[in-house]
């Protein structure tokens, strides 16, 4: 069989509507499938695979690894690998002497984050301080801590009672401003919202806030105005409030830097990484921290207390160091700038298409909003399922997108990630906009 789909086998599908391709290898910038189908992976999977598929180095430092030492527990021994990856990934975090924390997804990269900050707290004698400030809309993973600060209506409806209390303000989503001002001279209003938002709560009571750098796919790549981050960092200084970056999909080099942070001259107090440190070939995410935030807490006898089995993984370690190599020794960062201002650029040449929005984004990590009504920027009615029609098309042409919905206005809005490997080729640059063209016009048959 070459697609499958619920409830054929025992595979508990994230998606229990639609059929997936069974996949059996992937190579550079494509994906083949047991049919033999090629397929072009114009989102690295959701913005991860920054490398390119079937790396052998990658693949043999893993594997080295997992002969040497597959397993070790973090809170028993330290190992080469972990050493190694920690000094590597300090060396570009904007801060001296940043202290790294291994995981295995994003989303407990997070919850691990807002703990530390809360600890931070708590051993600095404020332990009223607890409460986190995030975007909407906005994105931090699914478990529950993570979902409760993602501004996504649809996933967190089922589970509100689960969910903790949220504060959120609004997110730097230019093309959706909500004052509807130019970013040329909106004075961020945006981030003054944090302010006032901190007030509102009570500055005693905040711990931290959280945001994306640059947009992930909530508001599609959406990149702040410069001063945008400037003044967050003010107004956290102020009010005592930490600031967290969440780069698990904009860090590794993704918008053509080692961290989005290094575009805005930002210093946040903790940093979350995930997707691109490994280009998934193994799950592994971390949390990088100011040391100043583990002092209060080793001076007090006490340990950081966030453990999980698979914290400081060797394999993960190993492979993240050799997945960082490998992006030095093929200076794949700045590849990824030149490739990523190539490809917006061909994007940018469907903006007079009637439901092609907007196009933006840094290095490659390049939103495309469709819209119903340009003019208005009216999203296409939810029911409509216009993103959906378009990713199941593009697929079909052999064109792999990242969708989003429901940001414009927490129901509506269709949105798609163009995120592909930085080792993607000329060609394929041009491949990508011919397959976005060709299924922007067979949507047209459907919903012009
Ligand atoms: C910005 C951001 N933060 C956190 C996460 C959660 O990461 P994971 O899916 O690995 O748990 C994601 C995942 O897409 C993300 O884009």
């Amino acid at each position: 069989m070459s697609e499958y789909r619920y409830p054929e086998g025992a595979v508990l599908y994230r998606n229990l509507q639609r059929s997936f391709p069974l996949i059996r290898f992937g190579r550079g910038s494509y994906l083949y499938d047991i049919k033999g189908k090629k397929y072009l992976d114009g989102s690295g999977g959701a913005a991860v695979v920054n490398i390119g598929h079937g790396v052998r180095e990658v693949a043999a430092a893993l594997s080295r690894q997992a002969r040497d030492a597959a397993y070790l527990s973090g809170v028993q021994f330290t190992h080469e690998p972990v050493e190694k990856l920690a000094a590597r990934v300090s060396s570009f975090l904007p801060f001296p002497d940043g202290k790294v924390f291994f995981l295995t997804s994003g989303s407990e990269a997070i919850e691990a984050s807002i703990k530390l900050a809360r600890q931070y707290w708590v051993e600095s004698g404020r332990p009223e301080k607890y409460r986190v400030i995030s975007l909407r809309p906005s994105y931090h993973g699914n478990t529950l801590a993570a979902l409760s600060l993602s501004a996504r209506k649809h996933y967190q409806e089922a589970f509100r009672p689960l969910l903790l209390k949220s504060a959120r303000i609004p997110a730097p989503y230019c093309y959706r401003c909500l004052w509807d001002l130019a970013p040329s001279d909106c004075g961020v209003k945006c981030a003054h919202e944090l302010e006032k938002t901190i007030e509102r709560i009570g500055r005693g009571k905040v711990s931290a806030f959280i945001g994306e750098v640059i947009g992930g796919s909530s508001t599609g790549a959406s990149v702040p105005p410069d001063a945008y981050w400037r003044t967050i960092r003010r107004i956290c200084d102020r009010n005592e409030v930490l600031l967290i970056a969440d780069e698990v999909m904009t860090g590794i080099g993704r918008t053509g830097k080692w961290l989005a942070c290094h575009h805005f001259g930002l210093v946040p107090d903790i940093i979350v990484l995930g997707k691109g440190l490994t280009s998934g070939y193994f799950p592994l995410s971390a949390v990088a921290a100011k040391k100043g935030l583990l002092d209060p807490i080793q001076k007090k006898g006490k340990n950081f207390l966030h453990a999980q089995t698979f914290a400081h993984h060797p394999v993960g370690c190993a492979t993240g160091l050799a997945t960082l190599d490998y992006l030095d020794d093929h200076d794949l960062i700045s590849r990824c700038t030149q490739a990523g201002k190539r490809l917006k650029r061909k994007l940018e040449g469907l903006l007079d298409h009637p439901h092609v929005g907007d196009v933006r984004g840094k290095g490659l990590l390049i939103g495309v909003e469709f819209v119903r009504d340009k003019k208005k920027r009216t999203p296409f009615p939810r029911e409509k399922k216009y993103v959906e029609a378009f990713i199941a098309k593009a697929l079909d042409s052999g064109l792999v997108l990242w969708p989003n919905i429901g940001h414009a206005d927490g129901t509506n809005g269709d949105l798609v990630m163009v995120a592909p490997p930085f080792v993607i080729q000329e060609d394929e640059i041009s491949l990508i906009r011919e397959k976005v063209e060709y299924t922007l016009a067979d949507m047209e048959r459907m919903f012009g």
